[in-house]
């Protein structure tokens, strides 16, 4: 059947690299998956209570693009908290999922011919919708020492020109766990602040940190002016994946525009679930739970993959990943590909995150310390 062209942009979309790994074996029985990034675990009861309740009270109807009132108050209550910092709710836009906030925040500011930067590898819906925009992708790898994944300012600096739009930086990172410090965030918003550049921080896994109770963020150090954007969701510190709710901390001189961008986009995240999304700022104890138990997979994982010899990797600062590097592996797809064959466990291939990150394998350790270790034990015939 033939069918009118597509916009070339959209015809040539790759899609994602762990969708070709799992497409055919996502059935597979018994097949162990720790190729997405999200937990075992699902949201808190007293968040799926809730849900419940707010549909027989009738809250299925559209509600304000920018989100209801209650929400955008109760987000602000909470990132005030949390940070230390006053952020009042005209500053906040509820969006359905961090995705849907990426993709809106670039179509809020990138032009054709615009560029933005990012510190790769890394996750690559963003990059994906900057090209996508018909903008340009500038790519600055993260270093990779002894101690881990950081950030070559230098560098970051040197790729930004007078049609850099933003510096976009995922800390805590996915795929590699890396943390930016307080004093590079400070360092970027100046040059930002200089250069006249939006600072955009995806935050998704702020609170998933192994020492402390939240990671760094732009917010820390930025005026409510500052042409900062903070991404969040509730995807990943409340176990809420399939709920698709996440929101945006901008100034709020672009919130009203954004709500805009948000009404021809999704017109506002689904009416109950926002309702439930207030129950789950209340959940501390759920938050810190979960990040108990990644802190015992994290520890899990990291054992049991240094101890594999063709294998070489970093403990993760933050996140709930292991990013290894597979010593012999050429094409990372291909290698997962037999992983699933042979070992029955789905993992993530590392070019699925830019050609910074062939070589390596992305697994996320968010699940049951005894299905952690179940998949290590069919890993290790083929890594060791
Ligand atoms: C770095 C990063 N940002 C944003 C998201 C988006 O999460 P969601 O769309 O589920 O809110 C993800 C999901 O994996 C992620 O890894």
């Amino acid at each position: 059947m033939s069918v009118l062209p597509l916009r070339p942009k959209s015809s040539a979309l790759l899609g994602s690299l762990i969708r070709e790994v799992s497409k055919d074996s996502m059935e597979q029985k018994g097949l162990i998956p720790l190729w997405f990034g999200e937990g075992h675990r699902s949201a808190p009861e007293a968040v799926v209570a809730e849900a419940h309740k707010a549909i027989d009270q009738g809250y299925q109807f559209y509600s304000a693009s920018s989100g209801r009132a209650e929400l955008r108050e109760a987000i602000a209550a909470y990132v005030s908290k949390l940070r230390g910092i006053h952020v009042s709710p005209e500053r906040i836009c509820v969006t359905t999922s961090g995705n849907s906030a990426i993709q809106m925040t670039m179509q809020l500011i990138v032009d054709p011919g615009d560029n933005v930067v990012f510190a790769v590898p890394l996750w690559p819906n963003a990059v994906d919708m900057v090209d996508h925009l018909n903008g340009e992708v500038r790519r600055v790898p993260l270093k990779l020492g002894e101690r881990g994944w950081s950030l070559d300012l230098d560098r970051l600096f040197a790729a930004c020109d007078n049609r850099t739009k933003a510096i976009f930086l995922n800390s805590p990172g996915n795929p590699t766990g890396w943390m930016a410090t307080p004093d590079e965030l400070k360092a970027v918003l100046e040059f930002c602040r200089k250069r006249g550049i939006w600072a955009i921080s995806d935050d998704v896994y702020e609170r998933i940190v192994y020492d402390g109770d939240r990671a760094p963020s732009f917010l820390d150090f930025a005026g409510p002016e500052d042409a900062v954007v903070s991404i969040n969701s509730f995807s990943k510190g409340w176990c809420m994946t399939g709920w698709r709710l996440g929101w945006i901390v901008a100034p709020a001189a672009v919130t009203d525009t954004l709500a805009k961008i948000i009404e021809f986009n999704t017109s506002g995240a689904t009416s109950f679930v926002q309702r439930a999304g207030v129950v789950a700022l209340q959940q501390e104890a759920f938050v810190r739970q979960i990040r108990g138990e990644y802190a015992q997979a994290r520890d899990i994982a990291f054992q049991r993959l240094s101890a594999m010899g063709r294998v070489r990797l970093t403990r993760p600062e933050a996140a709930f990943y292991a990013f290894f590097a597979v010593d012999g592996m050429t094409d990372s797809v291909e290698y997962c590909k037999r992983i699933v064959r042979e070992a029955n466990v789905g993992l993530a291939p590392g070019r699925a995150f830019g050609p910074e990150g062939e070589g390596f394998i992305r697994l996320c350790f968010a699940t049951s310390p005894d299905r952690l270790s179940e998949a290590f034990d069919r890993l290790e015939p083929m890594l060791r």
